[in-house]
């Protein structure tokens, strides 16, 4: 773990029967994201779906001046960066150095107040009631199921009394319902057009998905919606942004 300022944090190590699990699934994770720095950046920053899915959080978020924020999985700074230009403070976890890296050196080059720390989220805590706002984009459908569950119920107590959490991510089940089977008969229609190593990703993604046994493990939005009520969250607000991709929000 390396932080910028590690003053502001705590991190727990909770040694259970999935710590295992959770130590090699972070060490594919970091290894991977580390490699995919550069190709993400082009991948999100501007392209017309995830610009969308930016201005939906910001806009729900609608951070001020001081807002203590949190952005898990923050990548090169795809959130952390407008958020941290409207004057809010961001700790911006990674479990990548190299997303970090990036976030970093982006932040530092407009001078803004951002820290970094390269953490797996599922480690994660800090003191409660020490944050305004808990963004995520695209990270936690890496986090495992049983985890996600957990951080839900850390996150609650590091906000302040009517501090907000903010998800965006694929929100997605395994083809039960009819707006599942849409989503997956498009992503197959578009892997077909890419001839075998499409067909070779289909195979791949059916067998990962299927069993749930990769590392991307999206949960549909009335499961998130499920979790934030069990972490105590309230004023729960979700919907679909666009295809997979949705948005769920509460307060504490
Ligand atoms: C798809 S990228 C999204 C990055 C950024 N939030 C964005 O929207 O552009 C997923 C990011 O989550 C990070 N990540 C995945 N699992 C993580 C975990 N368990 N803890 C911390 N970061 C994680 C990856 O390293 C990667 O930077």
């Amino acid at each position: 773990m390396t932080v910028s300022d590690p003053s502001r944090l705590s991190m727990i190590r909770r040694p259970d029967a999935s710590a295992t699990t959770r130590g090699r699934r972070a060490r594919v994770l970091a290894r991977r994201w580390d490699q995919r720095t550069g190709s993400w950046h082009g991948h999100v920053f501007d392209t017309p779906g995830f610009t969308t899915l930016r201005a939906a959080v910001l806009d729900l978020v609608d951070a001020q001046p001081g807002d203590r924020v949190v952005d898990l999985g923050a990548g090169d700074g795809f959130l952390t960066l407008p958020l941290a230009r409207s004057g809010a403070t961001v700790l911006a976890v990674d479990i990548a150095p190299s997303m970090a890296q990036a976030c970093a050196i982006a932040a530092a080059r407009e001078n803004l107040d951002v820290q970094t720390l390269v953490a797996d989220v599922a480690d994660l805590d800090l003191p409660a009631g020490s944050v305004d706002v808990i963004v995520s984009s695209y990270a936690l459908h890496h986090v495992g199921d049983r985890d996600k569950r957990l951080l839900l119920e850390r996150a609650h107590r590091w906000l302040a009394p009517g501090g907000r959490l903010v998800i965006a991510d694929m929100m997605i089940g395994r083809g039960a319902s009819p707006a599942d089977r849409e989503i997956i008969l498009g992503k197959v229609r578009s892997l077909l057009r890419k001839g075998p190593p499409g067909l070779w990703r289909i195979a791949k993604n059916a067998v990962r998905f299927g069993l749930r046994t990769g590392t991307e493990q999206p949960i549909t939005l009335a499961a998130w919606h499920k979790l934030l009520t069990g972490a105590g969250f309230t004023q729960i607000a979700g919907r679909h942004v666009i295809a997979e991709a949705a948005i769920i929000s509460g307060h504490r």
